[in-house]
């Protein structure tokens, strides 16, 4: 399968006040997207997400690299044609209605008449804001902006989706509903590439992820790969053991307990579990669970983050 987007040495290097202060916002950053893939671009606040997407959109120049859009260097206004946005805090004018926004939005990328017409009144239904259409932007909610920006980012059907944290001031419902969308949209066969500080939501809904700390990429691959390995330890719950064979099989375990209807330990890895259920079958006893426990996403990301922080504190905020 081809790339969607191809990102090598990309970086970007502000400036800031009189003295032209230097900030690192991202450092030679390297990522492929491929074609159809629903990629979770993870990373703390100020860690470089919102500058890489607003560089593939055109709206920031990086300072060195490149990066292509389905084969199109981002430097040509073509490569635009085929990216839907959702920027990181969306705003519209005020005094529009929703239909008018989409009107205008999908006059900008070049569609008009009857089937702009058709297209907007069905992503407004997508995003659930058909019964908004009477409103003013100036009345709708954070959560309402929300949706008519990702309605206005799908509107001309494009294949690939740049979200800046589209679940960002979503309650609990809305945020559901937009996983649903992105899941939608990619089962549609579009490529979705989305920043979020929500590593759940990478977990639920994606096939690949990345993650940038201080504008560096320190982990990327397949949500398998990213989570292989991670097994932290594994329980095995037993029934049918006298007390005795119980007492030798707690001093290989990593924690033992007797809960009220079955035993429970706690293995260091899959090994020391099977030995121990072998034994436990060996004594007549009989195997109720066996559970590996997998560092989330979330936890291997705090590790990692935490690992980068205490090798080179000084690199929280990098300014030359
Ligand atoms: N226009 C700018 N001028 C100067 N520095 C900037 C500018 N935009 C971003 N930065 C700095 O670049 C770094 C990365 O910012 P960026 O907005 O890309 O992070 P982010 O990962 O999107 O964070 P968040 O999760 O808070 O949205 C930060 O240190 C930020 O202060
Ligand atoms: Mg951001």
């Amino acid at each position: 399968m081809s790339d969607a987007l191809r990102i090598e040495g990309l970086g970007k290097t502000y400036r800031l006040g009189f003295r032209m202060r230097k900030v690192v916002a991202l450092d030679a950053l390297d990522l492929r997207v491929a074609e159809g893939s629903v990629f979770g671009f993870v990373g703390p606040n100020g860690a470089g997400k919102s500058t890489t997407i607003k560089i593939l959109v055109g709206l920031v120049t990086p300072s060195r690299g490149r990066a292509t859009i389905f084969g199109r260097p981002i430097s040509h206004p073509s490569s635009r044609h085929v990216v839907g946005y959702l920027p990181e805090n969306p705003s519209f004018h005020e005094f529009l209605r929703p239909l008018e926004v989409l009107t205008l939005m999908g006059r900008l990328s070049g569609m008009g008449g009857r089937e702009l017409r058709a297209r907007a009144q069905e992503v407004l239904e997508l995003v659930g804001l058909d019964r908004a259409a009477d409103l003013t932007v100036r009345k709708f909610s954070k959560g309402m902006v929300q949706r008519l920006g990702l309605a206005q980012a799908i509107l001309h059907d494009p294949p690939l989706l740049i979200l800046d944290e589209p679940m960002s001031g979503l309650d609990p419902i809305g945020r559901a509903e937009v996983r649903d969308l992105i899941v939608q949209l990619g089962r549609r066969g579009k490529t979705i590439f989305f920043s979020t500080h929500i590593l759940g939501d990478v977990e639920s809904i994606c096939d690949h992820a990345g993650m940038l700390l201080h504008g560096e990429l320190v982990r990327q691959g397949s949500l398998g790969e990213l989570l292989d390995g991670s097994i932290q330890s594994v329980e095995l719950r037993c029934v049918g053991l006298a007390e005795a064979e119980f007492d030798g099989l707690r001093r290989a375990a990593l924690n033992a307990v007797r809960g009220p209807d079955c035993w429970v330990l706690s293995f260091r890895d899959v090994d020391a579990a099977n030995a121990a259920a072998a034994r436990v079958v060996s004594c007549g006893g009989r195997i109720t669970a066996l559970l590996p426990h997998r560092e989330t996403l979330e936890q291997s990301f705090v590790r990692l983050a935490r690992a980068q922080d205490s090798a080179v504190p000084a690199r929280a905020q990098r300014v030359g």
